[in-house]
């Protein structure tokens, strides 16, 4: 057999300055919000990692123990010989454990730095001999369509977004998002987890955890803000909030001020009243009915769906 070497692609290109305006402008937007996506400097993926395996963050190991169930019968339903398409790929950890059962010709790693990618693919293509790797560095929250010429018709496409990060996106967001992943998956489909609608005292836990971990992967942000825009955020002086919204389906995370505080940063500041409030992050919880019905609006012709005993996670897939 050929002893094949992955590949790497990189189309998103890192623009600070414009990460620097798009966290300014949101800082003193009405009310004031920061993207998810400034969670993540170092410190803030290690803590992450940390979140994951808290007693309180059930999805991690909940969709863990739903592929270690049912993956075979997954991909019995998938079939093999496709193009696994991994969005967010990270480690490689989940769809690893995966690939034997789904027999791919071509694992498609995404994730927003090619170079991430790099170990991991290296560590899998020793064990996949002759597994096609393709490592892509791209900003996949922003559009889902992959660089020309990764797909092709011989190997159907399996799109492959574990974790339930479908629901860091509002619903709009993730219809267009889905929409955008079923344009180019004919013939194939989507295997997606989904955290799914549950007491509100476990969701809340599970954004407000014993041991403080998810407030300090909320507070770090202020730090990292810090650093991108030259800020003087104190982060003693806020506290980390967590709330089940029941009509919006949602867990907020916010950060909001003990005391009276004045932000500067270079070419500008802001006020904040004690109480005061930053919108971190959103984490919608569907019902199996309600994802069900948003595959449909985003074109899937027919899900199947794979369910935690205690309904607390789901694993769809969903055919194109
Ligand atoms: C990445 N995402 C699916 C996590 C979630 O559950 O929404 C992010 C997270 N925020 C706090 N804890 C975990």
């Amino acid at each position: 057999m050929t002893h094949r070497t992955p590949r790497f692609i990189q189309t998103h290109q890192s623009d600070s300055s414009a990460e620097r305006s798009i966290a300014i402008a949101q800082l003193a937007g009405e009310p004031a919000r920061i993207a998810p996506k400034f969670f993540y400097d170092k410190l803030g993926s290690h803590l992450f990692d940390a979140i994951t395996e808290l007693p309180e963050y059930y999805p991690t190991r909940t969709e863990a123990v739903l592929f270690a169930d049912h993956g075979a019968e997954m991909a019995q339903r998938i079939g093999a010989g496709s193009t696994l398409i991994d969005l967010g790929a990270g480690s490689c950890a989940k769809a690893a454990r995966l690939l034997p059962l789904l027999d791919p010709v071509r694992y498609i790693a995404v994730d927003i730095s090619a170079d991430y990618l790099q170990e991991a693919l290296r560590r899998l293509q020793r064990e996949h001999r002759g597994l096609d790797i393709i490592g892509v560095g791209m900003d996949f929250s922003q559009s889902p369509v992959l660089p020309a010429g990764l797909l092709s018709e011989r190997a159907r496409p399996l799109f492959f977004y574990p974790g339930s990060s479908i629901g860091n996106f509002t619903p709009g967001e993730a219809e267009a998002f889905l929409a955008g992943i079923h344009a180019q998956a004919s013939g194939g489909g989507l295997l997606i987890g989904v955290d799914l609608v549950k007491p509100v005292a476990v969701l809340e836990a599970a954004y407000d955890d014993a041991i403080g971990v998810t407030a300090a992967f909320n507070l770090n942000l202020l730090r990292h803000l810090n650093r991108l825009i030259g800020s003087d955020f104190d982060p003693r002086q806020w506290r980390h909030v967590a709330l089940f919204d029941t009509a919006e389906s949602r867990i907020e995370m916010h950060l909001e001020a003990r005391v009276d505080v004045a932000v500067h940063w270079s070419g500008g500041m802001r006020r904040f009243g004690t109480g005061e409030r930053i919108h971190t992050e959103n984490s919608y919880k569907y019902s199996v009915g309600s994802f069900d019905a948003l595959l449909a609006r985003a074109g899937f012709r027919s899900t199947h769906c794979w369910r935690a005993p205690d309904d607390a996670f789901a694993v769809f897939w969903a055919e194109a």
